[in-house]
């Protein structure tokens, strides 16, 4: 009986010496080591053995059975070290040739406008600051001098929340401008104060104008001996760096509950120079050595008058700085409050026929930024 067994082993490892790849080897793996493999079919025949030759007979088949594994191991690193020598020849690539580049995306313009803003206030130590933009109505309107039922809230044209009201802070909305950041960074008391606060905001607009969902930014200086020159130099300043050298800013009366006295505030235009009249060279006329650019009667097509609306702006209501827990007698400043949109847009002097648009996910249009 050991007799067979042993021939099984001579036959099983000149199948396996001759396995010529991975897959041939596998085969004589499975051939003679397989659950119904040549060796397992040894096994049955134990039983019709006597019992002094079942011990030798498991023994040899043990036996056998190490060797050709072992002999499986071998020949498996063999081939493997030949198909590694092969592998040269059959995976060869020219490392030379330019790899081929994947799809690559930008961030939105808006996304952009926010860095570009955040920076700009920065330098003039304006903190980066992000508060809710679902909020209580005391944040949104109470707090800003709007009480309940106070006619300026119409204005804002408020998404209100539908859940629990509280006590003191009334009803949740999703706040229709930044300027709930005010009293944010306000109540928290740590003075003197010089916050950019940029988030979303929701109004139930929408033209094409006006976005149900824009992004507005709000600076607050909060110090002492704060006058409107303070506001006018900082509101210059970013209007060089965001815009342009030439660039000039104007206030403008106006009213807000939060602000006074208050502001609008407008940019001089990029495409007319202010004059609010195209030049000559704009009207396809070319600039003569004694006027380069002379402006004509063309009315200017982005802001017909030589100025654009930016936004709001102001000092600080005292009965605001009041609300935050806050002496307005010492402490008093100004606030200001921009849409992103806007402004981006005022940037790069493309005249977008709708707002929504940026926000319409298509790339033909977004591409271009
Ligand atoms: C305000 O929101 C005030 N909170 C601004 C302010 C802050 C005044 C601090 C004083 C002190 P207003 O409603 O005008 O003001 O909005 C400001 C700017 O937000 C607008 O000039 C415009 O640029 C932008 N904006 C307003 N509504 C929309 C809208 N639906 N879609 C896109 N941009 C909008």
């Amino acid at each position: 009986m050991s007799e067979e067994v042993k021939n099984l082993e001579k036959e099983a490892l000149v199948g396996i010496s001759s396995a010529q790849d991975l897959q041939g080897l596998e085969q004589q793996e499975i051939f003679y080591l397989g659950r119904k493999g040549k060796l397992n079919a040894l096994f049955p025949k134990i039983s019709t053995l006597q019992a002094t030759e079942r011990k030798e007979f498991g023994e040899a088949i043990n036996f056998t059975k190490q060797a050709i594994e072992s002999a499986v191991a071998s020949r498996r690193q063999e081939l493997q070290m030949k198909a590694f020598e092969k592998l040269g020849e059959t995976e060869w690539i020219d490392i030379t040739q330019p790899g081929t580049k994947p799809p690559e995306g930008h961030v939105h313009l808006v996304t952009h406008t926010i860095r570009e803003v955040s920076e700009i206030f920065g330098r003039l130590g304006f903190t980066r600051v992000r508060h809710p933009e679902v909020d209580w109505d005391w944040y949104a309107f109470e707090a800003l001098n709007m009480p309940a039922d106070h006619p300026a809230r119409d204005e804002w044209e408020t998404f209100f929340m539908d859940t629990p009201v509280d006590p003191k802070k009334g009803k949740m909305v999703l706040t229709p401008h930044t300027s709930n950041g005010q009293i944010h960074e306000m109540e928290k008391g740590k003075l003197p104060i010089r916050m950019i606060n940029i988030s979303k905001c929701y109004r139930r607009q929408s033209d094409v104008s006006h976005a149900p969902m824009f992004h507005q930014f709000e600076g607050l200086l909060i110090d002492k001996n704060v006058a409107v020159t303070h506001l006018k130099g900082v509101l210059d300043y970013f209007a060089r760096e965001f815009f342009g050298e030439q660039r000039k800013t104007r206030l403008r009366p106006f009213h807000f509950r939060f602000t006074e006295p208050s502001f609008e505030v407008d940019i001089s235009c990029g495409v007319c120079n202010g004059t609010g009249f195209l030049s000559r060279s704009e009207v396809g006329d070319p600039p003569t050595t004694y006027n380069p650019q002379p402006a004509t009667s063309a009315k200017c097509r982005l802001c017909k008058s030589g100025w654009l609306e930016l936004g709001g702006a102001g000092m600080v209501h005292p009965n605001v700085i009041k609300a935050c827990g806050i002496d307005p007698n010492e402490w008093n400043g100004f606030a200001f409050g921009w849409g992103v949109e806007r402004t981006a847009m005022m940037k790069s002097g493309i005249s977008i026929d709708d707002i929504r648009i940026l926000y319409k996910n298509d790339l033909r249009f977004l591409k271009q930024f």
